[in-house]
């Protein structure tokens, strides 16, 4: 994975800003003797960025004068407004121009100042020119003097609602200046909105968004690597992120590793986007938003309440707490939180319990020190009657530095990938040292008399043979049989609509009128029982709009059944493979399709609470709505892997042979990387309109990913195409689908990317690395070919897939 990160990152920087700026020959800079009007730009030297007067919109005759990317973008993307607040109503005769001492500001015809730069030095400059860098910052400086500490003035000091690389977010102690975003009012209002999003170092930093004084959102403290409550802000091949961080300054930032346009903007409607220009594409493809679920929403669940995004209701309370106003609490009015069970008795002596999987609280009321150990940390939390948790400061190289808590603890919740944090408890609550994995126990209350069916699921960690129990509250549906016989016509042969792999599926339609799909699981089938509960649990757990949602289930006289949405479309195969139905589906709809399937996949391997490893996808198991969307369905043999654990070994190897793995189907080892292969091996037969298994072809032997791999090392990757959608005007996009999904079919698991990886690649156009000799590619030595000596050992491999 090293080598392929290197390899990346190397080209990456070879085209650095080559790609989607030219260089222009427009000026970029203001002087005393020239100045910008309406109809007139300058440009960054590196053509990246333009800054004129523009308006919002068509229908309004409110003017600003603006930075925007001057690469093509449908809707200027305008990233920086001087005169936010004071539009001009009139641009004729209105100027941006040099005025004395050293500032730059908009005169309307009528020579008042609409907006105007401000220096404390304004007599530095001899000659103040005002310059568009190649970052995007407008800088007023002396024509002479090019030295950033000698700037004026800079716009990347006032940033309006878009955060461009190399901007900064956050405070100097020593100016008391602050940095921050401030939305939109709305679409086409620049001037201040609702909401702004800081870098808050009350406390310890955590960054904060607003909607006026209250807070809405936040990303819970930096704990070495990142935001404490974003895990899916990780390591990647397009930007770095970091925060800077002492006595003198909190300042978080991110730069660009490669040619690429990538903001965060603050937007008027309250969501902030991480947004990534998809040249293919011609848009902006949101890469992250926050807040994205209930749970974002700040302080959901009151104080020591948790939120789990995974679970129906969101809120619990943490174990060894009960709700502080338990009638509100049952209505899902979480405000009031929780208090502990046994109150504390800081005379006699507390202690701490141990919470694992958790974004911490919010650090307003909080105090540091990065040099104490965690058992000083303990003993200074201790000392003080009204400190109640503790935890580490950094989390790199096993933990270090001391964050404690005043205060009630708001805003937790569980996360994949979450931290440790010891919470104050009495010292009755402690109980035996031996519970030494503390997993939070949900209220099982609400549903329980509702549904009996309360199963439990082990997930057994191979190495340290922990097992973990995760018996939780099914919040489903149970349908009676009848109705269910009823809905299908006694399930009738015509209703009959598929055959799983455990039983057949049939479709319904309940007496509202609402069309379902019902898969009966075979009473003969033994096995039936445990992968009806897998599913069961699995995706009841689970929503995302890129899975088949689970409407309910049915337990009746032996019988098992699950109740689904309808998908009018069926499988995905049906169409790819046959002659006339894939002509409905034309290039950007199966585009739409792979990414579909891509984001339900990053869902399952990255977001959900339980990290799930699918196993068996498979174009049977991609599911079409009406609209052609695709979702993942077919859970029956997908499998948890609990926190950290990204691989896992099995004796029963499970599956569809053409789309599993060969460290998979040789040695049983199985990770996240097994999905990306299935992955790989979907998208070739999307754009190729042919199985994996099965293919044939007149002039070798191989199957259909040997026959890619020939292809694309003898530089023909066009004839794979499915005949008619070569003629579309997507070959460039096509050419890099097929070099992507190389990547994610590669012989060794660490070698392929990781899904929030192949996300990236689908949405940019950023340089991909060379792709390696695919794994499987003659069916015949499937056995003989794959040795482990060609990629690292079995027990490497589980390892090497740790997270980045
Ligand atoms: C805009 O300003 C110009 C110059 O001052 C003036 O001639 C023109 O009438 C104004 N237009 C409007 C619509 O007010
Ligand atoms: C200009 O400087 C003054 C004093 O330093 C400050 O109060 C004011 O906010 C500044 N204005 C702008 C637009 O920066
Ligand atoms: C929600 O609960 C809190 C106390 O727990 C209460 O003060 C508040 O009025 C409740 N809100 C509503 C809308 O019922
Ligand atoms: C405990 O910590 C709080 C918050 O820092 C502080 O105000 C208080 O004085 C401390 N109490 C003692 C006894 O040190």
């Amino acid at each position: 994975m090293k080598s392929f990160l290197l390899i990346f990152h190397f080209l990456l920087q070879i085209l650095l800003c080559g790609f989607l700026c030219s260089i222009s020959n427009a000026k970029d800079t203001i002087t005393a003797t020239d100045f910008l009007t309406d109809g007139k730009t300058i440009s960054s030297s590196d053509g990246c960025f333009e800054m004129g007067f523009f308006s919002p919109a068509s229908f309004t005759n409110n003017w600003y004068v603006g930075i925007w990317y001057k690469h093509y973008v449908p809707d200027k993307s305008v990233v920086w407004v001087a005169n936010r607040a004071n539009p001009i109503t009139n641009t004729s005769g209105a100027m941006l121009k040099i005025a004395n001492p050293g500032r730059l500001a908009l005169l309307t015809a009528a020579n008042t100042i609409v907006w105007s730069t401000n220096s404390s030095r304004p007599l530095a400059a001899k000659n103040p020119i005002a310059q568009l860098l190649n970052s995007g910052n407008l800088v007023v400086r002396d024509a002479n003097d090019a030295k950033v500490e000698n700037f004026l003035w800079q716009s990347f000091d006032y940033p309006t609602d878009t955060l461009l690389p190399g901007m900064k977010m956050g405070k100097n102690f020593v100016t008391g200046q602050e940095f921050y975003l401030s939305s939109w009012k709305n679409e086409y209002d620049p001037a201040p909105g609702e909401y702004t999003y800081h870098c808050d170092p009350t406390g310890y930093p955590q960054d904060v968004m607003r909607k006026g004084k209250v807070k809405v959102f936040s990303t819970g403290p930096w704990n070495g690597l990142r935001w404490s409550g974003v895990p899916g802000l990780t390591k990647n091949n397009i930007y770095t992120f970091k925060l800077d961080f002492d006595e003198k300054k909190a300042f978080y930032s991110f730069a660009l590793l490669g040619p690429v346009m990538t903001k965060l903007t603050m937007n008027s409607n309250g969501v902030l986007q991480r947004s990534l220009w998809a040249e293919n594409r011609q848009e902006w493809h949101v890469y992250l938003s926050s807040p994205a679920d209930t749970c974002d929403n700040y302080g959901t669940c009151g104080a020591y309440g948790s939120c789990n995004n995974i679970l129906t209701p969101v809120c619990s309370c943490l174990d060894k707490f009960v709700p502080k106003d338990p009638r509100n609490w049952a209505v899902t009015n979480w405000s009031g939180g929780c208090v502990r069970r046994k109150p504390l008795n800081c005379q006699k002596g507390d202690g701490f319990l141990k919470y694992s999987g958790i974004k911490l609280p919010d650090t307003q009321y909080s105090w540091f020190d990065a040099s104490m150990t965690l058992h000083e940390c303990k003993q200074t939390c201790l000392r003080n009657c009204s400190c109640m948790a503790y935890s580490d400061l950094d989390i790199r190289n096993g933990g270090s530095g001391c964050l404690l808590w005043y205060g009630n603890l708001i805003d937790i919740h569980e996360l994949p990938g979450g931290q440790d944090i010891h919470i104050r408890m009495a010292n009755s609550e402690l109980g035996s040292k031996k519970t030494k994995l503390v997993v939070l126990s949900l209220s099982l209350l609400i549903g329980a008399t509702v549904i009996g069916l309360v199963i439990g699921l082990y997930i057994r960690k191979k190495k340290k043979k922990r097992k973990m129990n995760l018996k939780d509250d099914l919040d489903l549906p149970l349908f009676a049989l009848s109705i269910l016989n009823k809905a299908t016509s006694n399930f009738s042969v015509e209703n009959k609509i598929g055959e799983g792999g455990f039983g057949s599926v049939y479709k319904g339609i309940l007496e509202g009128g609402q069309e379902i799909a019902i898969k009966r699981l075979s009473k003969s089938s033994s096995q039936g029982v445990n992968e009806f509960k897998n599913e069961v649990i699995c995706i009841a757990k689970l929503q995302h709009r890129n899975l088949v949602k689970l409407i309910g289930c049915c337990i009746a006289r032996g019988e098992k059944m699950l109740v689904y949405e309808y998908m009018r479309n069926r499988s995905l195969d049906l169409f790819i493979f046959d002659e006339t139905k894939s002509l409905l589906l034309d290039w950007p709809k199966r585009f739409n399709i792979i990414n579909g399937i891509a984001r339900g996949l990053l869902y399952l391997h990255q977001d959900s609470r339980l990290r799930i490893i699918h196993r068996d996808l498979k174009a049977s198991n991609i599911l079409l709505d009406a609209d052609m969307n695709p979702k993942i369905s077919d859970f029956g043999i997908a499998r948890s892997v609990v926190g950290n654990e990204t691989g896992a070994n099995t004796h029963h190897v499970v599956g569809t042979h053409g789309y599993m793995s060969p460290e998979y189907v040789v040695h049983g080892v199985f990770s996240v990387k097994s999905d990306v292969f299935s992955f790989g091996v979907l998208v070739l037969e999307l754009i190729s309109g042919r199985r994996n298994r099965g293919f044939s072809h007149e002039s070798h032997s191989i199957n259909l990913l040997g026959h890619v791999w020939k292809l694309y090392k003898e530089g023909r990757p066009l004839e794979l195409i499915d005949a008619h959608l070569t003629d579309s005007c997507y070959i460039s996009e096509l050419l890099r689908l097929i070099h992507v999904a190389l990547l994610c079919v590669q012989q060794c698991p660490e070698d392929r990317p990781d899904m929030p990886t192949v996300i990236l690649m689908l949405a940019n156009d950023a340089i991909l690395p060379e792709a390696k000799e695919p794994g499987f590619f003659t069916e015949s030595k499937v056995t003989s070919e794959y040795s482990t000596s060609m990629c690292s050992t079995n027990e490497i491999t589980v390892t090497l897939l740790e997270p980045r």
